[in-house]
């Protein structure tokens, strides 16, 4: 089994929650503290090696493009001034990885934004990262997932643990056998009802796919919200593992922030902040004070 090093990034997505903040910016740029949440997901492929990474990009996505591009007046200007210190932080992005850019033409799903980098893709495995998840540095959840993979040959989904009451966010999944973090899974369903969930076991955005699953997605009709979902092929292939080697689930139990939620996103802003040398003494102080 081939060590998967390409990771997929869809990027097309509108961003409604966070008008007006983006309507005219990316939401993949807000952000956490002072680095775009997008940069935290792109560090994350490429501290586990996934160092190839595709951003699957839509229409008034070009601020995305220029973060991860170099600068040349900005970095001439502090080169200048001898600023070092922010000199680094402009270049840092551009450092990051070798990124590649396909168009998705059109909102129509996440299983159809992946179903364009498959000429990225090939026929190996790869990586999927969804924007909204931001995921603990020191968790190594995308480094299981892929050992996982390669001990058990199938498509890896993270999973975590949630209330009943937030089961309709996520895809939840019908839980097979379980050792230790891993489960395998025999079904998925897309955003449920708290009624009909098999599971608590909800899917959060990391995903270690075979490129069989991109088949699948080709064949698919629109599925939840009439888009084109990549649970759907999940699904097919965890029915009946014969296509696609089938699905596991790795259970995730670390630190994550959802930045695709306004109050997730406070609560990620703070906690982030929080941690930091320049920042978290002064600010733990004033929140002491504040919550009184
Ligand atoms: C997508 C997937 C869903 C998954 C979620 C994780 O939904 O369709 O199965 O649980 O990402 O973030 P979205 O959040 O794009 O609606």
């Amino acid at each position: 089994m081939k060590k998967p090093t390409k990771a997929v990034i869809p990027v097309a997505g509108l961003g409604t929650r966070f008008l007006p903040a983006t309507k005219a910016m990316p939401k993949e740029m807000l952000p956490l503290v002072d680095k775009p949440v997008i940069q935290y997901v792109v560090e994350e492929a490429v501290r586990y090696g996934f160092e190839d990474i595709l951003f699957v990009t839509g229409r008034d996505k070009y601020a995305l493009e220029n973060h991860f591009d170099s600068a040349e007046a900005l970095e001439a200007r502090l080169e200048e001034r001898g600023d070092d210190e922010k000199l680094e932080k402009v270049q840092a992005p551009t450092n990051l990885g070798r990124i590649h850019y396909v168009r998705q033409g059109g909102a129509k799903g996440l299983g159809h934004a992946i179903a364009t980098a498959r000429s990225f893709t090939g026929d190996e495995a790869f990586a999927v990262l969804l924007g909204d998840d931001v995921i603990e540095e020191t968790s190594h959840l995308l480094e299981r997932m892929r050992e996982v993979h390669m001990a058990t040959g199938a498509s890896v989904v993270a999973l975590v643990e949630v209330p009943s009451s937030e089961i309709h966010k996520y895809g939840c999944v019908k839980p097979g056998s379980i050792d230790g973090d891993v489960i395998q899974i025999e079904d998925f369903v897309e955003k449920p009802k708290a009624e009909v969930a098999p599971s608590n076991y909800a899917v959060i955005g990391r995903y270690i796919l075979r490129p069989e699953i991109l088949d699948i997605i080709d064949g698919l009709e629109p599925g939840a919200g009439g888009e084109i979902q990549l649970t759907d092929a999940l699904a097919i292939s965890a029915r009946d593992p014969k296509l696609a080697g089938g699905v596991v689930g790795v259970v995730f139990k670390g630190e994550r922030y959802d930045a695709g939620d306004k109050l997730e996103y406070i609560k990620a802003t703070i906690r982030l902040a929080s941690k930091r040398d320049d920042l978290g003494p002064e600010l733990n102080a004033w929140l002491k004070e504040f919550v009184k």
